[in-house]
């Protein structure tokens, strides 16, 4: 086993860096629940205004900021529209079912970004036989779509295509940061065409825990129950909440770095042989590609990759996803190239 791990499983995997171990033991902190910590007021009111909105509130996870938001605009019965590699619909272990009643109804986009047509295609005639479709989650950038963002006018469209049908928009922007260095566009311009957004902070950031959840007065009052009917009401939260505060003044810009890296591990590996992937696709961290089935299975190759100290996730039966961030460095990413390149090499 590598002593040196080049992590590029996830930008999850980032560990909190000294500066912001400073700031968490310096936090000044209080009960929550009672709105009486001063680091999460702040943080919370910093997140309404960078994103627009009148008010937000801290969760422990995107996940539950995601499901906060679900409970939120929907009642039980009702469905919520999603892309069909849409987060919410697949990795929040059936949360919309199990603690908000709602059904999950695909809809086939495009790397996970839907458009106006295809949701049209999507949306049924209200009839009694129907569960209502009340809301329309988005994901920006994509995760399983393949890290792709959101052109501006495609974002307006639909924000104005489901307000138009009373249907409630939700933007799990867990990395919305990413996309908007990518796009180069600010947070508020993209969260006007939602009614909440997810910002996620345990990913590129590099924070141990956090999430934010931006709305309207209303619909943060109704999530703020939803976080505690969830167990997610937090008392002395000041202390991750520092870790978020300094991550916006530290970590923001510098997601560029990861995006570089993440164009030249894919510019790296498209030269070797055997290797499917769309390189001008790779707009923001996460790098997917497969492998030719000569080689074997990309969960075995991910296994050969770990015995040289590299991680990845092997994402389906031939491919695979590298993700880059705070703890990845340039030479990281020239070991990794070149350890693919060797083990395809040698099979
Ligand atoms: C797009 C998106 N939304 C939400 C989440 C949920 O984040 P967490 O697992 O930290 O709750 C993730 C996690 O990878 C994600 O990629």
């Amino acid at each position: 086993m590598a002593d040196n791990w080049v992590e590029l499983r996830s930008d999850t995997q980032t560990k909190p860096t000294a500066g912001m171990r400073q700031a968490m033991a310096a936090a000044e902190v209080g009960d929550d629940t009672c709105g009486e910590d001063p680091t999460v007021n702040r943080l919370e009111a910093r997140m309404a205004e960078l994103l627009g909105k009148e008010a937000a509130v801290f969760a422990c996870t995107a996940t539950q900021a995601n499901q906060m938001a679900v409970w939120t605009h929907c009642r039980r019965g009702d469905e919520l529209l999603i892309d069909e590699t849409g987060h919410i619909g697949n990795y929040e272990a059936g949360a919309p079912a199990a603690l908000s009643g709602v059904s999950v109804r695909t809809v086939q986009g495009q790397q996970g970004l839907v458009d106006v047509d295809r949701l049209t295609a999507a949306l049924r005639a209200p009839a009694l036989i129907y569960s209502p479709t009340r809301l329309l989650c988005l994901e920006n950038s994509t995760n399983l779509g393949g890290g792709r963002t959101y052109p501006l006018d495609q974002l307006e469209r639909i924000g104005a295509w489901a307000h138009n049908r009373q249907l409630k928009v939700h933007l799990d922007g867990a990395r919305l940061f990413n996309a908007c260095l990518a796009r180069d566009y600010q947070p508020q311009v993209v969260a006007q065409h939602a009614d909440t957004v997810t910002i996620c902070f345990s990913k590129g950031l590099g924070c141990p825990m956090g999430a934010i959840l931006a709305g309207s007065h209303e619909d943060v009052q109704s999530a703020r129950r939803a976080r505690t009917l969830f167990g997610g009401a937090l008392r002395q939260a000041g202390i991750p909440a520092a870790a978020c505060l300094y991550a916006l003044d530290h970590h923001v810009a510098r997601l560029a770095d990861d995006h570089a890296n993440a164009r030249r591990f894919a510019a790296g590996v498209a030269a070797i042989p055997g290797i499917r992937i769309d390189v001008p696709a790779v707009e923001t961290n996460l790098v997917f590609f497969e492998i030719d089935a000569a080689w074997g299975t990309a969960a075995r190759f991910a296994e050969t990759l770990a015995e040289r100290g590299i991680k990845m996730y092997d994402v389906g039966p031939q491919r695979l996803r590298a993700c880059t961030h705070l703890d990845v460095d340039r030479a990281g990413i020239e070991h990794a190239i070149t350890a693919i390149r060797d083990v395809l090499a040698r099979t």
